[in-house]
């Protein structure tokens, strides 16, 4: 009986060791311990065995059956084992870099922004920032904006609930109400609240207006703001730095010619067309690229400096309209809508 057992264990054992599926094992397992099974019939003899040695008998099949079982358990581990290796697919490293990795490319608009800040750095200009959630004091009132101007109409410009709460951005008075700035000539009085001149910066940014979306309108652009103040600024100061700036990114042929306009914050103030004939968007024509001026004595006051003693200018375009001259795209859409093939020809 005991050689049986043995024989059984050691046949069991090299049986189950090559076992790969479930069905198999199963059938195994009712071979050796099922109700019909090699291990169940040895201990159906034990009615034969003499009296004296079924105590150590029982012990043995106690043991082997023991064994058996450790033998089962150890035979689906490993095809459980299996089986999850076959659901993982072959072995990989998710440290190597993929076969088909590109780099990515810059977005135009950063392109031309930091372009711009470049040309603009080697002048000793410095970036500035300021907050996209603005209150009408900096966007309108310190810029000398009127109450009843038409750019602070509810229709042109988003403006937040009277329960809106910015914690981070401060407010002159309890009145006023937060909106998104409809243009980055906030960071100016943002800036010159902060110390005395001279100053010299560029500021780009996000801007919104409630505009309808078309090819060349979109409720969230880009504007690209400077301010210089200093003493004994003059209008060509700012002319020249025009043609400076401009010639530098879109090419030495590029002229720009001033048009007399209005704004509330500068005195005079002008409304800036480049003539680049090299661009094809461009061709023969003057095209708007934004608005400038010598910045007004109101608002030099309304900031605590002396109109005698300081002067400036100060300027703000688009950079979306910079960036589709540069590139010759159509449509300002394209650069909000993250479609690779647009993207990728940007190097
Ligand atoms: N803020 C004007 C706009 O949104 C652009 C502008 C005009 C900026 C004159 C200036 C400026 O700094 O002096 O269209």
């Amino acid at each position: 009986m005991q050689a049986t057992l043995t024989a059984l264990v050691a046949k069991a054992q090299t049986e189950l060791a090559g076992l790969t599926a479930r069905p198999a094992l199963e059938a195994a397992k009712a071979r050796y311990v099922g109700p019909n099974g090699e291990l169940t019939a040895l201990m159906k003899q034990m009615g034969t065995v003499p009296k004296e040695q079924r105590p150590a008998m029982g012990k043995l099949i106690n043991e082997t059956k023991a064994r058996l079982q450790e033998l089962l358990d150890a035979a689906l581990a490993a095809i459980e084992t299996n089986e999850l290796r076959a659901q993982l697919g072959p072995a990989i490293d998710p440290t190597l870099p993929t076969p088909d990795a590109r780099s990515g490319t810059y977005h135009p608009l950063t392109l031309v922004r930091e372009e711009m800040c470049r040309i603009l750095r080697k002048v000793g200009f410095t970036v500035a920032d300021g907050p996209e959630v603005e209150t009408e004091y900096y966007c309108f009132d310190a810029l000398n904006t009127p109450a009843d101007h038409p750019a602070r109409d509810v229709q042109d410009t988003f403006y937040f609930p009277a329960t809106a709460h910015f914690g981070n951005v401060s407010k002159k008075t309890a009145e006023e109400k937060y909106l998104l700035r409809t243009h980055t000539s906030s960071v100016q009085i943002r800036t010159m609240l902060k110390g005395p001149p001279p100053i010299r910066i560029v500021s780009p940014g996000r801007t919104y207006r409630r505009d309808a979306t078309d090819a060349t309108h979109s409720a969230n652009f880009n504007q690209l703001e400077c301010l210089y103040v200093d003493k004994n600024v003059t209008v060509r100061d700012l002319k020249a730095l025009l043609d400076y700036i401009f010639g530098s990114l879109l090419g030495k042929d590029t002229k720009t010619r001033f048009r007399p306009h209005y704004f509330g914050y500068t005195e005079p103030s002008f409304e800036v067309d480049l003539s680049a004939k090299h661009l094809p968007k461009v061709k023969k024509e003057w095209i708007e690229i934004g608005g400038c001026g010598m910045v007004d004595p109101t608002v030099f006051a309304g900031v605590g400096y002396d109109p005698e003693v300081w002067s400036g200018y100060a300027f703000g375009m688009g950079l979306e309209r910079l960036a589709m001259l540069l590139y010759g795209i159509d449509d300002i859409r394209y650069f909000y809508q993250n479609d690779l093939r647009f993207l990728n020809q940007f190097a």
